[in-house]
């Protein structure tokens, strides 16, 4: 037994570590989508049979060959705005408006009429947007978002669950809401709930199945229920690979209780963040009072999640590969903000010097799409590998 085997990432590979210090010659910084990577992953979840619609939620990542290539391996597309909407149409023009689920939060009443003129699914969380706006939703099917009362999620702001959440109906909201739907028109043939980002246990989602099919069941026109994205992927190096068996087969028995709705998913994160990575420049490898930090061309405005949640993000010097990473340094970026800081006492090849390719691993989620221009910072570049 011992200890279980470390994931091996695309870009351990020499070949690609070959073709990714030649894109980073053209600058950075620079993410790269390994495509081949986010074909497997929709391959795995293609190959859970329980699953009958696949929405990927594209807020992770909306790179035009990601969305190409998701499509092409028969998934839909999760958005959150009209600009995702927009996006997702422009991209893959005479894409079957059914594969489209709008899941907004808060959004204007703009938005939901342009989601029902495109004809595509929609998510709405709240009983006043329909008192307000009987003429938006009146004749339409429309899915329900529910707060099942509870979030989960690798940080506090990821959560989209309970009382303390902007997101979702509370349960014992649902009749008003049917009977407002009633009024209205509406028919409610889709059940969804989300709870959150970066969860790790797969019997998160059979259990949110079961509960969202006792609702269902309640209301009677559900024909969909749609049991959210929030699939982890290993960051740490030794995190152990998301339990997909395991998932699949908790999915399978709680589908077998209710085989009569349709099942459906919403991942982000586990489709992309592997595929990616964020190739960097070292700008300075400065001392200071017994802290070594290797400064990095790309700062908290190229990649976010460290600052906003305290993200765990691998670091490997491309330049120097084959040299042991014998020496401790804080990795930062050049943003003025304390909280610009990418990794603490991560071990580096001592050599590690200024213009050395740093490669940022698992960046392909939540990265470029939430990157900003903040101290008038360029956005990173973007490239894609076949
Ligand atoms: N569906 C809904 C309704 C969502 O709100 C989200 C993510 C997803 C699906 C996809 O979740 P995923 O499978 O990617 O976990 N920026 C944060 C994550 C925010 C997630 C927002 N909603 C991060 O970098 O961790």
């Amino acid at each position: 037994f011992g200890k279980p085997a470390r994931v091996v990432k695309w870009w351990e590979d020499a070949t690609e570590r070959q073709r990714l210090l030649a894109l980073a010659s053209r600058g950075t910084p620079r993410y790269v989508y390994h495509l081949q990577t986010v074909r497997e992953r929709a391959r795995a979840l293609n190959a859970v049979g329980a699953i009958d619609r696949r929405f990927f939620a594209i807020k992770a990542n909306s790179h035009p060959w990601i969305l190409r290539t998701l499509e092409a391996e028969g998934f839909g597309l999760e958005c959150v705005s009209i600009g995702e909407i927009e996006h997702v149409f422009a991209t893959l023009p005479g894409l079957d408006p059914s594969r489209v689920l709008f899941t907004p939060s808060f959004a204007p009443r703009r938005e939901y009429d342009g989601a029902f003129e495109r004809g595509v699914n929609v998510t709405l969380d709240n009983v006043e947007a329909l008192r307000n706006w009987p003429e938006t939703f009146r004749g339409r099917d429309l899915w329900l978002r529910i707060d099942l009362g509870r979030g989960d999620g690798h940080h506090a702001k990821v959560v989209t669950g309970g009382a303390a959440s902007k997101f979702g109906l509370p349960i014992a909201a649902v009749d008003d809401f049917v009977a407002a739907a009633r009024t209205v028109g509406v028919r409610i043939t889709g059940i969804h709930a989300h709870l959150g980002s970066g969860i790790g246990h797969p019997k998160h989602w059979r259990e949110v199945y079961a509960e969202l099919a006792g609702v269902a069941d309640g209301i009677g026109t559900v024909d969909s229920i749609d049991i959210g994205g929030g699939l982890t992927i290993p960051y740490k190096p030794d995190d152990q690979p998301f339990d997909l068996a395991l998932w699949a087969e908790g999915l399978a028995e709680i589908k077998a209780a209710w085989p009569r709705y349709r099942l459906a998913i919403e991942p982000g994160r586990f489709m992309v963040a592997e595929c990616g990575v964020l190739l960097t420049h070292v700008t300075q490898v400065v001392g200071k009072q017994g802290v070594r930090r290797v400064g990095l061309d790309a700062g908290m405005n190229a990649l976010m999640r460290p600052a906003m949640y305290d993200a765990f993000h691998a670091v490997r010097n491309l330049t120097r590969f084959d040299d042991a990473d014998d020496a401790a340094f804080d990795i930062v970026g050049p943003i003025c903000e304390s909280s610009d800081v990418l990794g603490i006492d991560r071990l580096l090849p001592v050599g590690t010097a200024e213009g050395d390719v740093v490669l940022v691993s698992d960046a392909g989620a939540y990265g470029f799409v939430m990157a900003n221009t903040y101290n008038l910072r360029d956005l990173p570049q973007e490239d894609v590998l076949e």
